[in-house]
């Protein structure tokens, strides 16, 4: 059995580790449709309300897609690459970005190529302070293909973006910050409950009124603002019937902490 992906729950916190250090946990076909498999257990899992995704090891995050297997697939021509792999890694950063329970990206080391594009599409991110940035894929003659033209130009702007994906160049935590890919730099001891401590910031609210908010910011980012209303309007729509929503205004009204049952 492949342990490519760990999964520790603890504190209504799923911990996901990307898991193959000797390989700076490069991202093969078998690690992404574990950590697939494991973002469909903590979808339907209500004891679980964030995720943390993190990398083994001392060095990596990730250092992106597994380069000896893509080699492979690309030798078969354009239909198997776009079929085995451009799809397989656009799902996995599409299923994160759109993932309805806040994920939150530990970086720890390098985030190379796919590992920087995990980044770009989760909801949160905090660096180590010995983290580093790259979109290498110009290195390797190509473009990249997990998403990496597409979100880093909404997030940092199109000619910030076009410098890294066109140089090809490493970039420290201090301009991830900078540039609106990460949220914050800490100690590299200090991640992991850096990490929990911004879900827990979280975990205090509504698990619905956190799945809303991330739907209708994803979403409408990639939409013209009437449509983005429209959204924000249908995911308030949804709340309305629900037992914490009138928990939260009640609990205001009678100036006590709320409780929320997550229905
Ligand atoms: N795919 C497959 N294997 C990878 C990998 C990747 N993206 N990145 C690192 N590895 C493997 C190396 O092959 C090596 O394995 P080996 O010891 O069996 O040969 C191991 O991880 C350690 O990497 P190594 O290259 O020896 O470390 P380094 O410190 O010399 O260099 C990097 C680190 C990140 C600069 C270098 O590994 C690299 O350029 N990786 C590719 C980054 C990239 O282009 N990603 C985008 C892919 S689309």
């Amino acid at each position: 059995m492949s342990d490519a992906v760990l999964i520790e729950t603890k504190d209504a916190i799923a911990l996901i580790t990307l898991n193959r250090p000797d390989k700076l946990n490069a991202l093969n076909y078998d690690l992404i449709d574990r950590l697939m498999a494991a973002l469909d257990t903590i979808e339907t899992d209500a004891g679980i309300g964030a995720v943390i995704l993190t990398g083994a090891g001392e060095r990596a995050f990730s250092a992106g897609a597994d380069i000896r297997e893509f080699s492979g697939t690309v030798r078969h021509g354009p239909n198997t690459a776009i079929r085995d792999f451009v799809r397989r890694g656009q799902a996995m950063t599409a299923r994160l970005e759109a993932f309805r329970k806040p994920v939150i990206a530990a970086v720890n080391g390098l985030a190379f190529g796919g590992g920087c594009e995990i980044t770009e599409a989760v909801h949160l991110a905090i660096a180590s302070d010995r983290a580093q940035f790259a979109k290498p894929e110009i290195n390797l003659g190509m473009p990249p293909t997990f998403g990496g033209t597409q979100r880093l130009p909404r997030l940092a702007g199109r000619k910030r973006a076009l410098e890294l994906l066109l140089t090809g160049d490493a970039f420290s935590p201090a301009r991830a910050l900078e540039i609106g890919l990460i949220n914050a730099i800490v100690p590299h001891d200090e991640l992991l409950p850096a990490a929990r401590q911004l879900a827990g910031r979280i975990l205090r609210h509504s698990p619905l009124a956190v799945a809303s908010i991330i739907t209708a910011v994803t979403r409408g980012l990639n939409m013209a603002i009437g449509e983005g209303l429209q959204v924000e309007s249908e995911q308030f729509a949804a709340m309305v019937p629900t037992s914490d929503l009138r928990e939260g205004l009640a609990a205001w009204i009678g100036r006590r902490p709320p409780s929320y049952s997550g229905h």
